[in-house]
């Protein structure tokens, strides 16, 4: 049975919103119509918020310790969708995957070595080590001819000197939304493990596979995996909880965990706000999991909304149909414009806000990366302005 109504308008505006309030900085126009950052027009579900505002309703707000079952409740939900039996010990709160991911390169990678990773691919994976005076070190993903992604061993065997302490995997992928096979993890993990470099799956996006795709969590491929990665996932996503800030790390392996954990600890980077605990164990709910399924049948309908809508009116326009998340890569070079070219085409004539696909860095120009976790009707809307503007300039 239906019980979540995903075509519900909501006014975002004026709420703090990235994706709508930052729209004037961002882009200079504070009415383009917004499909960029990765989070959701859908309102938060109703148990969530409503566990949020019994707490609310005790008007304290002191220091705070998680509830018990706050672990239990990441634990089982890992279990129950992704056969994966992580152990208690394993887990830690952290604030946020950036902020994960940040923290594992002061903990783990010196000033002189380097960080892996494979664009295009969503830019914090750059920007973070680089930011943290880290070398990045580039293995662009292999283009195939049906415009799906393989990542490219040889090209790693190349680039990946001594130096090389950590590679970060998007899993599944943004902004492709690649949900990666077992044996493409294995080898990953074979070739990593035998060069003592660090894995950080980063699978903030496991929770929503799409058509039957099936997640697989990056540690459990095999015992190399296990023993050379971190992984990151939240509930952020999936229940468009981002601004709550609540993730959790997973590290099986004992010499890694007990690094990051102590210094974790040193810093109470694991110490959980109010908040957070409260709306992961809301979100990893019975009611959170007929939520999760009705969400993703909706974003199946609108990505093969797209996909129509692009083949019948707009053919030199070629969306990547996502494995997992609702993210929408945009093969736009048929277009034959130049990167100014194509975002003035969105921006100005479109009145569109996406991501442009430079900003995942080598392989993603003349992309853009759609956002298709709205409304269809604006989705409809939005498609119909890129076809008035592309007819423009045909
Ligand atoms: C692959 C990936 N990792 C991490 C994040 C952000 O996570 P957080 O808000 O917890 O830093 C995003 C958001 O788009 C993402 O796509």
């Amino acid at each position: 049975m239906q019980i979540y109504d995903f075509d519900k308008p909501v006014d975002r505006r004026g709420t703090g919103s990235l994706k709508y309030d930052a729209l004037q900085e961002r882009y200079g126009n504070p009415r383009l119509l917004p499909l960029w950052v990765a989070d959701m027009d859908f309102e938060t579900p109703p148990f969530i918020t409503d566990a949020l505002r019994r707490r609310l309703d005790h008007s304290l707000f002191g220091y705070t310790v998680e509830p018990p079952e706050y672990f239990d409740s990441i634990i089982k939900w890992i279990y129950d969708r992704h056969g994966w039996n992580v152990k208690r010990d394993w887990l830690s709160f952290i604030p946020g995957v950036v902020k994960g991911i940040g923290m594992a390169v002061n903990v783990f990678v010196k000033e002189d070595e380097k960080v892996i990773i494979q664009p295009p691919v969503y830019h914090p994976f750059r920007l973070t080590p680089l930011g943290n005076k880290r070398k990045v070190v580039m293995n662009p993903l292999k283009r195939n001819g049906d415009g799906t992604y393989s990542m490219d061993f040889d090209n790693l065997a190349a680039v990946a000197d001594d130096k090389c302490r950590m590679l970060i995997l998007s899993n599944p992928h943004n902004p492709a939304g690649i949900v990666w096979d077992r044996d493409t993890l294995a080898r990953l993990a074979r070739f990593c493990h035998s060069r003592n470099i660090i894995v950080i799956s980063d699978e903030i996006h496991c929770d929503m596979a799409l058509w039957g795709n099936r997640h697989i969590p990056f540690a459990t491929v095999s015992e190399e995996a296990a023993a050379c990665c971190i992984t990151f996932g939240a509930p952020s996503k999936t229940f468009n909880i981002a601004g709550i800030v609540s993730s959790y790390s997973i590290i099986p392996d004992d010499r890694l965990r007990a690094r990051f954990h102590e210094w974790l600890a040193a810093n109470e980077f694991n110490e959980p706000t109010l908040f957070a605990p409260i709306a992961t164990i809301a979100a990893f709910s019975q009611e959170g999991e007929q939520w999760r399924n009705q969400m993703l049948r909706y974003v199946e309908g609108n990505i093969g909304f797209i996909a129509d809508y692009c083949r019948e009116n707009i053919p030199e326009i070629v969306p990547l149909r996502p494995q997992a998340s609702f993210l929408v890569w945009l093969d736009c070079r048929r277009l034959g414009l130049d990167h100014d070219g194509l975002t003035s085409l969105f921006v100005k004539e479109a009145g569109l806000a996406l991501n442009d696909g430079e900003m995942f860095g080598l392989g993603g120009e003349g992309f853009m990366r759609l956002n298709a976790a709205t409304r269809r009707a604006v989705l409809e809307e939005a498609l119909d302005r890129l076809r008035s503007a592309v007819g423009r300039i045909r």
